[in-house]
């Protein structure tokens, strides 16, 4: 059975943007290979190097998981930091990166803009490096944060997974996942790795955008809808989408805070309610309150669901520790497979 990893970080609880970038996929993929899904909390050290309790946003994350329908029977779920086989070839992999297409990559950019300060919304020609070797700063940014990609890397590699379903803007890491994997085959001259290509479950990548004009949904972007939220939590967020006073010509292009609004309606609303008011925007007859009343619907009646199995599951700490247990376990097992061929590989003694 071909192998397949992925992992979300424990910052937060999981929102519509994590559920149809990444978890649909996992929930398809699960009976047809041999799945691990993991909870990065290491990675979540890149931007929150002082966790107020790791172990908790952990447990959160895997009982969404649980909730959402991830069989820990088929699937092997575990936590990042309890395969440490990982942070070893982590170290092996740092050794053969570049400081400068690390430095490139555009979701270090925008974190590390973050971190010293600089403004996110002009962002300019060499602000990044500039900053990072102004002394007057006092800010600064983490090498965990420059490296999260060669992390990202290893934690695939570690199973050797060929297939990994995750959204857009994981696209550029994954590009990085498979330049690693290929050097480190060609440093050594063997064929130890295969390259991992992201899975789409609709065959193309998904974007789940913000409702608030932005382009993406996201814990940082401050405009995500939890898969937890509640009735009432769900219509106020989106009520409060950006919208116009519509259009004057039918058939106009959609402004992208409207074609947010339609894209959002197309992943969790049926066809004949998208098509409804598409319609009556072509013929400039749309009412927003009227739509955005029904995504507000059709969003809670796809949460309310999952919404009551997570109550449920994140009561259980027996069934959480048990199913964290035997991932990790089974994840290690595979883990240190590949670590010891690694470590014969580069000329360590093997034990
Ligand atoms: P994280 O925690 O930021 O996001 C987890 C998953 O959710 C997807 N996602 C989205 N997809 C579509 N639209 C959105 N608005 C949206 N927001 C989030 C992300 O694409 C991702 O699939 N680097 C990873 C964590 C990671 C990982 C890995 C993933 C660490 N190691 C190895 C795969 C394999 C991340 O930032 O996840």
């Amino acid at each position: 059975m071909e192998i397949v990893v992925s992992g979300i970080r424990p910052t937060g609880n999981l929102h519509l943007g994590n559920y149809f970038g990444a978890v649909k996929g996992f929930l398809q993929m699960q009976h047809e290979y041999d799945c691990k899904f993991f909870i990065a909390d290491w990675h979540s050290l890149t931007t929150h190097p002082r966790p107020l309790d790791i172990q908790a946003s952990t447990r959160t994350i895997l009982s969404e998981y649980l909730a959402c329908g991830i069989d820990p029977e088929v699937a092997t779920i575990y936590v990042q930091s309890d395969v440490p086989e990982t942070a070893e070839l982590y170290l092996y992999l740092n050794m053969n990166a570049g400081i400068g297409e690390l430095m490139r990559t555009t979701s270090f950019k925008d974190k590390a803009r973050q971190q010293l300060h600089i403004d996110r919304t002009h962002p300019t020609e060499g602000d990044v490096e500039r900053e990072i070797f102004n002394e007057g700063n006092k800010h600064s940014v983490s090498a965990g944060l420059l490296t999260y990609p060669t992390l990202m890397a290893a934690d695939i590699i570690i199973h050797k997974a060929v297939k990994v379903p995750v959204g857009k803007d994981q696209e550029q890491n994954m590009e990085m996942a498979r330049r690693f994997a290929r050097r480190f085959n060609a440093t050594y001259g063997v064929d130890l790795f295969p390259e991992p290509a992201s899975f789409y479950y609709s065959h193309k990548a998904v974007k789940v955008p913000g409702l608030d004009g932005s382009g993406k949904m996201g814990k940082s972007e401050g405009n995500a809808i939890y898969l937890v939220d509640d009735e009432k939590t769900i219509r106020k967020k989106v009520m409060k989408a950006v919208t116009d006073s519509g259009p004057t010509e039918p058939n106009s292009v959609k402004p992208e805070p409207i074609a947010n609004l339609f894209s959002m309606m197309e992943i969790v609303s049926t066809k004949e309610t998208y098509d409804y008011f598409n319609e009556k925007y072509n013929s400039c007859e749309i009412r927003y309150g009227d739509m955005k009343k029904q995504l507000a619907e059709d969003i809670n009646a796809f949460c309310a669901p999952i919404r009551e199995r997570i109550l449920e599951i994140q009561a259980d700490r027996t069934l959480l520790d048990r199913v964290a247990r035997e991932g990790a376990a089974k994840a290690r097992e595979s883990a240190a497979k590949t670590l010891q061929e690694v470590r014969q590989i580069i000329g360590f003694k093997a034990y």
